[in-house]
């Protein structure tokens, strides 16, 4: 015969069903079997005996907190006369060390408290010896005991924070994260392993969907401008969520982030400015500021100069760092001509949104007003330089050209003229102090210097602290060159057009 391992023992209900059997006690299911091999020939034990495998699993609940060992099942061979004749070994995952075996009766204990999560199977090997003989009675034969599942782990969140970020403004229903928790528990047995997501934290603004974790968008028109930092809280549940659960909690820090749905706008309508007729180009004169909710690359301003008189002479320079607008001189100011600049600008958002877009304007104006003061400039020379010709057989004390300057001020002081004598160190030339008449005062000598470039001074006469200078460039001609043309030319050029006190 064989070595019958039959469930002895019942551990719980649903662990019979489990093992697709209705309900049977120990004797029930011995005399059963006992009748069939009795009855039956060899072939139909052999048949039977494999059926009888079917109860080749014990099942043992883990984490067993009853009485300090938990009885497992009993092995048997009918060869036990009940007379302590055969001795029963164990061996194989735990044998001796988890489980313990009567050897008289066959009786299996587990002397641990085991964890499914830990081991879940454990593979024994059964033998059934003639203490007198010490022969083996029957062939090793193999079972295994199966730990079921309690739900003894709590789902636990891949990671204890979660950040996110979610664009501002999102239509209700937007995915901002998943969350996931993982179950240790068997996902194939009962719901120990069965989570529902629940959102404890931070409605009425997101949601969670209860199977797959995914958090969303619950409220429309969320503001960054509003509220910035939402902590969401979110609850994952085993047992399908019911009553008597374990769960886990994850906190979420979700981050709406900026769109343009704020455009620029100036906080005062006028600015008013006051610089120097004499700014050079590129002075900064005044900065103004149009506002703008936004951040980044959505609260980016271009100011622009509107009125077209006033684009010749300003332009503005957005600051990137403060998103401030500096009105800059483009063009030379001049208070005589025009001592007051009223213009319009306007600033818009460099980047659009075009969601945004139809629903108000990106724009907005205001006015600046910028007073120019007058300065006492230095006198200006209606040229920016002089080309004179002379023959290198002019007389001493003649007339070789004209320079002029006038003092561009409204007071229009007198000028005075002078050399520059580090450019004529050897005296060649005079200059009429009043009325800029360039005068030869030594004889030229063409062989050695062709041209004598000189520096002419106008100051005011009442400030010597105005003064400008010019050059001025003399060509000595040859006489055999001389030819009246280019005498006509020069003269055209200088002498008749530079009348002294004549501006160009
Ligand atoms: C300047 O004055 C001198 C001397 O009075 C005169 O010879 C010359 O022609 C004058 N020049 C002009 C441009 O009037
Ligand atoms: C004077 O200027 C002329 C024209 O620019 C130039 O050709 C010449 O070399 C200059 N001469 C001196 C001595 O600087």
């Amino acid at each position: 015969m064989k070595v019958h391992i039959s469930l002895l023992f019942v551990v719980c209900t649903y662990l019979i069903l489990m093992i697709h059997t209705t309900p049977l006690d120990r004797t029930q299911i011995h005399d059963d079997w006992r009748k069939h091999s009795l009855s039956e020939d060899g072939i139909k034990v052999l048949h039977r005996a494999k059926r009888g495998w079917m109860w080749n699993q014990f099942f043992l609940l883990e984490e067993y907190t009853g009485s300090d060992t938990q009885y497992v099942g009993k092995l048997y061979t009918d060869h036990d006369k009940g007379d302590g004749n055969l001795k029963y070994i164990l061996s194989g995952d735990g044998a001796g060390s988890v489980f313990v075996i009567d050897e008289n009766t066959g009786d299996i204990q587990a002397v641990k408290r085991l964890d499914r999560e830990e081991k879940s199977i454990y593979t024994l090997r059964a033998k059934a010896i003639d203490r007198k003989t010490g022969r083996q009675v029957e062939p090793e034969s193999e079972f295994i005991i199966k730990i079921h599942d309690i739900n003894d782990n709590e789902p636990k969140f891949t990671q204890d924070i979660y950040t996110a970020t979610v664009p501002e403004m999102s239509e209700v229903g937007s995915s901002v994260i998943q969350v996931t928790a993982i179950d240790a528990d068997d996902p194939s047995y009962g719901n120990s392993a069965k989570i529902v997501y629940s959102i404890i934290q931070g409605q009425p603004y997101f949601s969670v969907d209860a199977d797959t974790g995914i958090i969303k968008t619950a409220l429309p028109d969320m503001s960054r401008e509003n509220r910035e930092h939402y902590q969401v809280v979110i609850q994952a549940k085993d047992m399908g969520g019911q009553m008597g659960g374990l769960s886990g909690t994850t906190t979420v820090n979700i981050t709406l982030t900026d769109v343009n749905d704020n455009p620029p706008r100036f906080p005062q309508s006028i600015y008013q400015f006051m610089s120097l007729e004499s700014a050079a180009v590129g002075t900064a004169i005044g900065r103004i500021k149009a506002n703008d909710d936004d951040v980044g690359k959505n609260a980016e301003i271009k100011y622009t100069v509107i009125d077209r008189d006033a684009k010749d002479y300003f332009e503005i320079i957005t600051d990137k760092k403060t998103q401030d607008g500096i009105i800059t001189v483009k063009k030379l100011l001049d208070f005589e001509s025009h001592g007051m600049h009223t213009f319009e600008v306007e600033a818009a958002n460099t980047f659009e949104d075009p969601r945004f877009s139809h629903l108000r304007s990106f724009k907005d104006t205001a006015i600046v007003k910028i007073t120019l003061h007058d300065v006492d400039e230095a006198p200006i020379f209606n040229r920016p330089f002089y080309v004179f010709e002379v023959n290198e057989d002019v007389k001493e004390g003649s007339i070789i050209g004209h320079v002029s300057a006038q003092d561009p001020d409204s007071t229009k002081s007198s000028v005075k003229y002078s050399i520059d004598r580090n450019t004529d160190l050897e005296r060649i030339f005079n200059i009429h102090t009043g009325n800029g008449s360039l005068i030869l005062a030594k004889p030229l000598d063409r062989e050695s210097t062709p041209w004598q470039n000189i520096t002419i001074v106008a100051t005011e006469t009442k400030n010597p602290r105005l003064s400008r200078n010019v050059q001025a460039y003399i060509k000595i001609l040859d006489i055999n060159d001389h030819a009246p043309e280019f005498a006509q030319h020069y003269d055209t050029f200088v002498c008749e057009n530079a009348k002294p006190g004549q501006p160009h």
